[in-house]
């Protein structure tokens, strides 16, 4: 692994649609990754990136937690960017709310998608610490998303068919610039 060298990958790409293995802090750098993540996020104006958008099949994933905050008018978090390390969900509401998502590998297609409204997790933190974290709002949607990039699944495989279909067209049209 080159994290310097991480592009983005974009849809159609079965990178996208593998389920990630587990991250092994023995072998693998998680603060070197993790960073070289956030660089690819920033430059694509992202909120949350998981590792196999950018070609490794690992179960890591960052989210902006400044930038959800303010979307949720919620405490600007002690540290801006939180990192989910072999993820597990403990427990998701039994109410389900809806609202617009995107996808940095699916460029420039939004559309409104039905999660739970809350979740709480239990994962490794960038030094390998085992932590449990409940989150509402922008914040448990973002993790949400983020945790089905794991299991190879992307926001649009929560759609009707036909929905989902006329996003795909779109996909294929080659870019006009
Ligand atoms: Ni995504």
């Amino acid at each position: 692994m080159e994290p310097k060298k991480l592009q983005l990958v974009i849809e159609p790409d079965e990178r996208l649609h593998k389920k990630s293995l587990p991250f092994d802090f023995a072998t693998m750098n998680a603060r070197a990754l993790a960073i070289a993540m956030a660089n690819v996020m920033a430059l694509h104006e992202g909120i949350g990136l998981a590792a196999p958008q950018v070609g490794l099949p690992l179960r890591l994933v960052i989210i902006d937690e400044a930038t959800v905050a303010e979307y949720d008018k919620a405490d600007t978090p002690d540290e801006p960017l939180f990192v989910m390390i072999n993820p597990r969900v403990l427990c998701l509401s039994d109410k389900e709310v809806e609202a617009e998502e995107g996808c940095l590998s699916l460029p420039k297609m939004f559309a409104d998608v039905v999660r739970p409204e809350s979740i709480e997790i239990e994962y490794h933190d960038i030094n390998g610490n085992v932590c449990r974290r409940k989150a509402s709002g922008t914040m448990a949607r973002c993790i949400q998303h983020e945790l089905d990039h794991l299991e190879g699944k992307l926001f649009i495989d929560h759609l009707s068919p036909l929905k989902r279909s006329m996003i795909r067209s779109k996909l294929r049209k080659p870019r006009k610039e």
